[in-house]
């Protein structure tokens, strides 16, 4: 009776041990839990970030550092040396323009999507965890498996897509949320003293 009772707490505890790994394992900012990338009172950066800018990879295109929010994805999605922490590296070099301010003859890019006139991180990506699109693209791609209906918010004459119906999302308007108030109000507990007879 003991033994078994044991296995089942030593079970609870690996359980336990387990879900936190698991949930970061799973890929996603979930596991970040807002405070990961937002610092309540120990910002280090502008919409009071919690990590550091990435200073130190430069900007192929003007040869100095990244600046904005995509310095900001850069302090964690670069390598080491490159000023970041080796969490899914992209890297500049060999990557998808970005902190471009965007040529009109190669894209036409819409102005929500552009942060200080430049095409950043957060121009193909919301980063929020609310957003259900594979790799966080700011359209649904199907997974992936429909890239072009994406690349065609700004490629339009590169793709073989109706160009009119492209449904956007976007987490940065609390006013357009889809929820009502999730409040609740909780009755505060009578305190013990209060409930002995005196
Ligand atoms: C605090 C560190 C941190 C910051 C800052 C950060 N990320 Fe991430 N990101 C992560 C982690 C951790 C993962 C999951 C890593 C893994 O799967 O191994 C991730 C995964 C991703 C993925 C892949 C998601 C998937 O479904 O596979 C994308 C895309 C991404 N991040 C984009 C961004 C963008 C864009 C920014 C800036 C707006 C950003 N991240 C900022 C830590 C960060
Ligand atoms: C991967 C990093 C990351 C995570 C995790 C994250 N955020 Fe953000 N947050 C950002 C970035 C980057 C922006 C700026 C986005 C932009 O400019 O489009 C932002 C913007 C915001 C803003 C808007 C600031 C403004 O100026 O309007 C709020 C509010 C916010 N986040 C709250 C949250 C909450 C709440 C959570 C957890 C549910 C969370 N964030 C999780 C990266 C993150
Ligand atoms: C032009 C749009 C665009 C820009 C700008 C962009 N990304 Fe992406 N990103 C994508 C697409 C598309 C994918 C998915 C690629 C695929 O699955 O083949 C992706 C994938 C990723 C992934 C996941 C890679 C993997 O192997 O799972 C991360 C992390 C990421 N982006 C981070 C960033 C960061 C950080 C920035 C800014 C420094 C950025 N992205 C800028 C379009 C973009
Ligand atoms: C949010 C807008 C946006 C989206 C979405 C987007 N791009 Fe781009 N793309 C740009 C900008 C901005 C540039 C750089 C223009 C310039 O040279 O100033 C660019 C440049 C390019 C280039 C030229 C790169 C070079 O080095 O000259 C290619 C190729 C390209 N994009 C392919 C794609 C593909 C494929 C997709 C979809 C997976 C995609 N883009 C999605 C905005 C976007």
């Amino acid at each position: 009776m003991f033994k078994s009772m044991f296995l089942k707490l030593a079970i609870v505890g690996i359980l336990s041990l387990l879900v936190p790994a698991v949930l970061y394992a799973a890929g996603k900012h979930e596991g970040l839990n807002c405070t990961g990338c937002h610092g309540i009172h120990t910002a280090q950066g502008d919409i009071i970030f919690a990590v550091e800018p990435n200073k130190k990879v430069k900007n192929p295109r003007t040869n100095k550092p990244y600046t904005g929010v995509t310095a900001l994805c850069l302090g964690c999605h670069e390598t080491i040396e490159n000023g970041g922490m080796g969490i899914i590296p992209v890297s500049a070099s060999k990557s998808h323009p970005y902190g471009v301010v965007p040529n009109p003859k190669v894209a036409n890019v819409p102005p929500s999507f552009l942060r200080s006139g430049e095409l950043a991180c957060v121009g193909c990506h919301d980063p929020h965890p609310s957003n259900p699109n594979y790799k966080y693209l700011r359209v649904d791609t199907e997974g992936g498996a429909d890239m072009q209906k994406f690349c065609v918010v700004c490629h339009s004459s590169k793709a073989d897509v109706e160009v009119t119906k492209i449904e956007v999302f976007s987490s940065m308007d609390e006013r357009k949320a889809s929820h009502e108030s999730p409040l609740v109000e909780k009755p505060a507990k009578k305190s013990k003293s209060k409930k002995k007879k005196r």
